[in-house]
C-alpha cells in the first residue's frame, strides 16, 4: 500500500498562531508543517500538506488521494460542521482517515459538538493542541501498517 498521506487543513487554519492563540495556541501552521515532515520521515511516510479557505480544494485533494494515497489527516475547521461534501469525498476514500481538532471542541459552543466527518473517520483527536498532528500521524502509520499485513 502507498506510504503517502495527505495532511488536509481547512479554512482560517493559515492564521494559526495569530487567530485566537488562547484557544489554538501560538505555533503557526508552517511550524505544524515542519514537525509533521519531521515525523512523517521517522516513520518512513511521504507527506503531502495543504491548506484551503475553500471547500472544492479540499475535496478535490481527497479526490488525489483517492488515487495515490494510503491515509488522510484531517483539520476540516468550521467545514467539520456542515460539509457533507468533505464527508461524502472522504466516504469515497478506501484508507484510514485521522480527524483532528487542535481545540477540545466538545468544551466549546454546541454548534461545534457535531461533526460530519466524524461518521466516517477511524479516530478523532481533539483538544491536544497542535501536538495532534503528530499523534494522528502515530496512529495512521499504525493502521497503514495493520492494513498492509
Ligand atoms: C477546529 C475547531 C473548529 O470548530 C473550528 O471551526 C476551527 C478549528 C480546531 O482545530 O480546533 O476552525 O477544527
Amino acid at each position: 500500500m502507498s506510504r503517502l498521506v495527505f495532511l488536509l487543513n481547512g479554512p482560517n487554519l493559515n492564521l494559526l498562531g495569530k487567530r485566537q492563540p488562547h484557544i489554538y495556541g501560538h505555533e503557526t501552521l508552517a511550524d505544524v508543517e515542519r514537525d509533521c515532515r519531521a515525523l512523517a520521515t521517522e516513520l518512513g511516510l511521504e507527506l503531502r500538506f495543504h491548506q484551503s479557505n475553500r471547500e472544492y480544494e479540499i475535496v478535490d485533494w481527497i479526490h488525489e488521494a483517492r488515487e495515490s494515497a494510503g491515509g488522510i489527516v484531517i483539520n476540516p475547521a468550521a467545514f467539520t460542521h456542515y460539509s457533507v461534501a468533505i464527508l461524502d469525498a472522504l466516504n469515497a476514500f478506501d484508507h484510514p482517515v485521522i480527524e483532528v481538532h487542535i481545540s477540545n471542541v466538545h468544551k466549546r459552543e454546541e454548534f461545534r459538538h457535531h461533526s460530519f466527518v466524524s461518521t466516517r473517520a477511524d479516530g478523532v483527536i481533539a483538544g491536544f493542541g497542535t501536538q495532534g498532528y503528530l499523534l494522528a500521524l502515530r496512529r495512521l502509520a499504525r493502521l497503514m501498517d495493520e492494513k498492509a499485513t
